[in-house]
């Protein structure tokens, strides 16, 4: 259908074509069929701007569900309940008529200082991969496009629009690439949004290789590329790059510079014809309008999703869940009027809002202090302390990881009174526990949890579910220990990311650095037992029991351990399992291949036995295994070029050489043999080294059988 359309296309309607129509929506074509179609915000509920329109979060939008943002719903660790989200959301578009939504973002949280660290999931790639394809299968499983952003490196909003990302190509492929290539190549987004910054000093939308090279034609993406809203600096370039739509649009000039660069030959009317192609598909959705959603139950869904992503971080002498008949004090104003979503773009507005007062209220004997002196004359206080709206956004960064002034003062002076405290967290990016951690008999840290927050949060802390979060980012004691805290945000036009794929656990863990709670890390009402880990490498399997006298939800997390160099663990696989009291289940938890791979120039596995171990958390190993690997690389031809090392490691002349040079006597120290003491040096230099008696005519007869040189010669020979 393409290259009919195309065909009847002027160049100038085709120049338009890939240049938006406004804020939210795309040019319509009429006589060649093409619809305009209306794209919106996202990720977590819909932003449609009936007037106008701004990509800040500034104006009005038509009421919409607000779910708990990626932050929260991170910490559910749950796919099911995801793609759950992601069809409301979608239901949620047809009604109003939108044909892509703008999300999920599946960044790395670098640093806790990014100030959309609210928008992304978490600070590992494969969490973060899994969950955004849940998502984005879920919206599109209603036919509504997903527009999986912002690809790529964009991990702070400090100068967000200009700086370039200098990173290497191991840690893109390795750490900020996975969670993209892994939603493309299992979900095919519709979009994929590119990011406002350069990398490497080349703008994301004008990056060929990012765009073309790597999302195109290695990982076979087949939608359009949209820039992030105003990311284009030269259309021109960023077209020929593999940047099919500009938003918002048309922006002054840029369709004209198009149709000149194809008329004076610049640009290449076919790279102008594939990204029409891709536009018109886009287009060809349509935003045909289904009946109402039903708002209700996505309330309710938005409730569950807010349950599960409550994280139990602490919790003395039982203090949760609440005992009935309690007197209990609530003091901090979130109980009364929650934020629960963050700042900028994604900023939804709610279709109601529920309030832990409220709920808590409607259950159970509450009152709502302003006075702290007052709460130790209760059994129990609640404390709702957090990030007001101000400290986190879209935009900019935030400086520190503590919690407001006000808010400690009113942590010091309830905890002062009340042992028994229950500190209720609401924070986008992750907020330092010190130093009042141990004054709290018990901490649930609630994120943001969407316009269901209160009911849910009211939900965990009476005990009408066991809390089932776990932390999708780790919660350090001070921002230095924080791998990037001498690299972020870089000097106003480059950052550095010298801590290479060195994030999050995979630092802290690798380095042996203590941290308040880990990735991975949360307490349940219930407690589980596991046995009979068994581990191939394919799976690993594992049995489950609940073993306390409540339902609860257990996250069954397995790490694999890295060759040397590399992070000593990283996330292999995950598994939610619901388990009644004393109820068991065996439980399996593919690994993927690609766990086992590291990037050298291409994906490759380092032979030998890899560890694969079951975690409570990223920190806390319960149990261990290890599986063999085999190189999937095809072994490299040998040259005299080739360094002492890869002549050693080689299986034809690796044991070979070693008998030779033992034979001749080369000389060993203190163990070592000087062969692996040059084993850098290139095998033409060795053999000119004094002492050294190995005739290049015997290395020519090697090469020959190592490089199959022989095999090839006789199989040429038979040919003839
Ligand atoms: C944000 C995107 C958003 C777009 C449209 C940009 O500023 O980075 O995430 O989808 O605006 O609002």
């Amino acid at each position: 259908m393409g290259a009919v359309v195309v065909g009847s296309l002027t160049l100038e309607e085709k120049a338009a074509l890939v240049c938006g129509s406004g804020f939210w929506s795309t040019v319509a074509i009429p006589h060649a069929g093409i619809e305009s179609i209306v794209i919106s915000d996202g990720p977590h509920g819909l932003r449609v701007q009936p007037e106008g329109g701004d990509h800040l979060g500034l104006g009005e939008s038509v009421p919409a569900t607000c779910f708990p943002p990626a932050a929260g719903i991170a910490s559910s660790w749950n796919t099911d309940l995801i793609e759950r989200v992601g069809i409301a959301l979608g239901e949620e578009c047809r009604a109003q008529g939108v044909a892509v939504l703008l999300g999920p973002g599946v960044n790395i949280k670098r640093s806790p200082l990014c100030g959309r660290n609210f928008e992304y999931f978490s600070e590992d790639p494969f969490l973060s991969g899994r969950l955004g394809a849940a998502w984005v299968r879920g919206i599109q499983s209603q036919g509504v496009g997903a527009s999986l952003k912002h690809f790529a490196a964009n991990n702070q909003e400090t100068d967000r629009m200009t700086v370039s990302a200098e990173v290497d190509e191991r840690t893109l492929r390795e750490l900020y690439f996975p969670a993209f290539e892994h939603v493309v190549t299992t979900e095919q987004p519709a979009t994929v949004m590119c990011s406002y910054n350069r990398i490497n000093g080349t703008f994301a939308a004008e990056d060929p290789w990012l765009l073309t090279a790597v999302l195109r034609e290695e990982w076979g993406f087949a939608g359009a590329v949209v820039s992030d809203w105003g990311a284009v600096d030269d259309r021109v370039a960023s077209l020929s790059a593999g940047t099919d739509l500009e938003m918002p649009g048309p922006q002054h000039g840029n369709a004209t510079a198009i149709a000149d660069a194809v008329a004076s030959g610049a640009l290449d009317v076919e790279k102008l014809d594939a990204a029409v192609d891709r536009v018109v598909a886009l287009s060809a959705r349509g935003n045909a309008s289904l009946p109402a959603a039903d708002l209700d139950a996505h309330h309710d869904l938005a409730r569950e999703a807010a349950i599960e992503s409550t994280v139990l971080l602490r919790n003395e002498s039982g203090v949760l869940p609440l005992a009935p008949g309690q007197r209990i004090a609530v003091l901090g104003e979130f109980a009364r009027s929650p934020r629960f979503q963050g700042a900028g773009s994604s900023q939804v507005s709610p279709t109601r809002v529920d309030t832990a007062l409220d709920s808590l209220a409607d259950r159970a004997d509450v009152t709502f202090l302003d006075d702290p002196a007052r709460a130790a004359d209760f059994d129990v206080a609640l404390l709702f302390v957090g990030l007001p709206e101000g400290d986190e956004s879209e935009g900019f960064d935030r400086t520190h990881i503590d919690l407001p002034a006000d808010q400690l003062a009113l942590v010091a002076a309830v905890t002062a009174v009340q042992p028994r405290t229950v500190v209720i967290l609401t924070n986008g990016g992750v907020v330092s526990l010190e130093p009042w951690h141990d004054s709290a008999a018990a901490i649930v840290e609630g994120w943001l949890l969407g316009q269901a927050g209160g009911s849910a949060i009211a939900a965990v802390l009476l005990g009408d579910v066991s809390p089932s979060g776990r932390l999708a980012e780790t919660i350090p004691f001070r921002l230095q220990d924080t791998p990037a805290f001498l690299n972020f945000p870089g000097d106003g036009s480059t950052v550095r990311y010298g801590e290479g794929v060195f994030v999050g656990y995979r630092y802290y863990e690798t380095i042996g650095r203590d941290v308040r709670y880990p990735f991975g890390f949360g307490l349940s009402y219930t407690e589980f037992a596991y046995e009979e880990f068994a581990v191939t490498a394919d799976a690993a399997t594992v049995t489950v029991t609940n073993t306390g006298d409540r339902a609860g939800a257990e996250v069954v997390q397995v790490y694999v351990g890295g060759p040397a160099g590399r992070p000593v663990r990283t996330l292999a696989g995950f598994t939610k399992v619901f388990l009644e009291a004393g109820e068991s289940a065996r439980v399996t938890v593919p690994l993927p291949r690609r766990v086992f791979e590291h990037w050298d120039g291409g994906w490759d596995v380092e032979p030998g036995d890899r560890a694969v171990v079951l975690g409570r958390s990223a920190h806390e190993i319960i149990a261990a295994s290890s599986v063999a690997l085999e190189s999937t690389r095809p072994i490299a031809e040998l040259t005299f070029e080739s360094a002492v090392s890869d002549w050693l490691d080689h299986p034809v002349t690796g044991p070979v050489f070693r008998t030779l040079a033992r034979r001749q006597g080369t000389p060993t120290e203190g163990g070592a043999s000087v062969l692996d003491m040059v084993g850098s040096m290139p095998m033409r230099r060795l053999l000119r080294f004094p002492g050294v008696d190995i005739a290049p005519r015997q290395l020519l007869v090697l090469l020959a059988v190592a490089n199959n040189r022989v095999v090839r010669g006789i199989a040429r020979v038979l040919q003839r």
